[in-house]
């Protein structure tokens, strides 16, 4: 990824910038969009993760879907050829105006959070003299083993309808003339390496399928959300995710109906690894008993570490050697402002350019203007050739 040409081109560039090599993004499209068709999988990119042109042209092109969580998502999707048949739609607080549109531009499907967001979504189709195709978020009230802050589908998070109102809303169903139910959806959490996780997620969805069939419901369309997880520590070793063994686990466990559609919506796993967030070395500073390499990114380009405590490589482009240990911080004025504690480096000296890791995903989406910091551009590999 980074050659001594390509470093040589980045140091002509203000830093910090988020690099995106498309190559990289690529190769992982292509082993996704092959395995996912061996299992028959249909694949909705959750935009929210990146969210820039070149990234969606790419991903379009290889013909998968998008999973859209806001009206302006839904708005650039278009924009950048996926077609509205394969665009889904979740959210636990759409606005009306959201869902309208959504409606008007006869998307594939709503994946509806609560049974009120029902009785909007039915009176909204009406006025619009349509029938809104939807699917039912369930919250299955699952344990994902990742950061409680990305955990969505435990009983007290505030996404889906809860099972205890399944039999409720299995009463009301016919009431919604304007709504085509056509599947169920789940996503329970993002960055879940722990793939046991999923095989819960599968068997609930199993007693789940049982308990409507009994009423009599089948549904075309089941979609399982996202989340699979990435290597933050050992990116370049591991650049593609366990999309055979992911997928493979769902093929084993889950029993569909017959002819039943089954979709994912993966996000990290498609473009985290593809981005490094290039800065360069403010000062080296000692602290008391830390050295801090204060560099020119911080919380405002990369909010994972303040946030999740998440863990993203770092490298020196520029010297080589020895190691040495550093807290690597960014200007801003906050301490949760670091990209890396204890990160062992070569020894790193002022004008160093670091690259840190795998930030394609929720890296560049999740900036601010805090300390009213420039937004940081994006810099792609076809621009540098
Ligand atoms: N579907 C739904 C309904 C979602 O809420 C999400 C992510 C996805 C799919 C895609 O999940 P993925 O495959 O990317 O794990 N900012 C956090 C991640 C938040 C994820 C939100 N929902 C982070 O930086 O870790």
């Amino acid at each position: 990824m980074f050659t001594p040409e390509i470093i040589n081109k980045f140091s002509s560039i203000n830093t910090p910038f988020y690099y995106y090599d498309l190559a990289v993004l690529e190769e992982n499209l292509s082993v996704l969009q092959k395995i996912s068709r061996q299992f028959g999988y249909h694949i909705h990119y959750a935009l929210k993760a990146n969210a820039n042109p070149p990234i969606l042209e790419l991903i379009s092109k290889y013909g998968f879907g998008a999973d859209c969580v806001s009206g302006n998502e839904i708005k650039r999707a278009l924009e950048f050829n996926f077609t509205a048949d394969k665009i889904v739609f979740a959210g636990v607080g759409k606005t009306d105006r959201e869902i309208s549109f959504a409606i008007k531009n006869n998307i594939q499907c709503i994946n509806c959070e609560s049974i009120v967001e029902l009785d909007v979504i039915n009176e909204l189709a009406r006025k619009e003299e349509r029938r809104a195709r939807v699917a039912l978020r369930i919250n299955p009230d699952l344990e994902a083993n990742t950061h409680h802050y990305i955990t969505t589908g435990k009983k007290d998070n505030k996404f889906g309808i809860n099972l205890k109102e399944l039999d409720d809303l299995g009463n009301r169903l016919s009431d919604y003339s304007n709504i085509q139910l056509i599947g169920l959806h789940t996503h329970i959490g993002s960055q879940i390496r722990d793939l046991e996780v999923f095989k819960h997620l599968a068997l609930r969805l199993n007693e789940i399928l049982d308990g409507f069939k009994r009423r009599g419901i089948i549904f075309s369309d089941l979609n399982l959300g996202g989340g699979l997880g990435i290597d933050y520590e050992n990116p370049e070793k591991n650049a593609i995710p366990e999309y055979q063994n992911y997928f493979k686990l769902f093929h084993d466990t889950l029993k569909p109906f017959p002819n039943q559609q089954i979709h994912f919506e993966l996000g990290r796993a498609i473009v985290a690894s593809c981005g490094s967030l290039i800065s360069r070395v403010l000062f080296v500073k000692k602290g008391f008993e830390t050295e801090f390499a204060i560099i020119d990114a911080g919380m405002t380009e990369l909010i994972r570490p303040a946030l999740y405590q998440a863990y993203h490589k770092i490298i020196n482009l520029t010297s080589h050697g020895p190691s040495c240990k550093y807290d690597v911080v960014g200007p801003v004025c906050e301490s949760s402002d670091f990209l890396g504690k204890n990160v062992m480096l070569p020894e790193t000296h002022r004008h160093d350019l670091l690259a840190i890791l795998s930030t394609g995903a929720y890296a560049e989406v999740m900036a601010s203007r805090y300390n009213l910091r420039d937004l940081a551009p994006a810099v792609y590999s076809r621009e540098l050739k």
